[in-house]
């Protein structure tokens, strides 16, 4: 069992689609281990994001994840890493209405900034990014 962290993204928060999101990966066979809604700080923003300190995208990664409030989601399953980040879909939701038409992104997303969702891209990403997300009390 892996356990990989997801969060729903300041645009899907605003159009509703938490309760379709959560419901895709229940019926994926997910299991949920942590949840909570919570609104990032530009310094918390950047400090989860700081792998892509440097990169043209960083500032406007920061000003988006910050606009509004986000859901995090702690999931377990087989190969949860790299299934969830298939049923995500790639980055940029114009791409992923092409070759992924029912992926998250395809379906919520806008672009490759406003991309609804983000899943850890690896098992040491999720091992950073669990911790900063839920403390130990959280975890079910
Ligand atoms: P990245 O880790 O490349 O993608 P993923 O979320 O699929 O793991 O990038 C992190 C986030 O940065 C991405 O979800 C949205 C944002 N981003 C941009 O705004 N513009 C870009 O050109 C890229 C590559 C990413």
């Amino acid at each position: 069992m892996e356990r990989t962290l997801v969060i729903i993204k300041p645009d899907a928060v605003e159009k509703g689609a938490v309760g379709k999101i959560l419901d895709r990966f229940i019926t994926e066979g997910f299991r949920i281990r942590a949840l909570k809604m919570f609104r990032f700080t530009v310094e918390q923003a950047r400090e989860f994001y700081a792998v892509h300190k440097g990169r043209p995208f960083y500032n406007e990664l920061v000003e988006f994840m910050t606009s509004g409030p986000v859901v995090a989601i702690l999931l377990e399953g087989e190969n949860a890493v790299k299934r969830v980040r298939e049923i995500i879909g790639p980055t940029d939701s114009e791409e992923a209405r092409r070759v992924a038409p029912m992926s998250i992104r395809a379906l919520f997303g806008t672009d490759k900034g406003k991309n609804a969702v983000h899943a850890s891209d690896s098992l040491e990403s999720a091992a950073y990014e669990i911790p900063f997300v839920f403390s130990n009390l959280e975890l079910c």
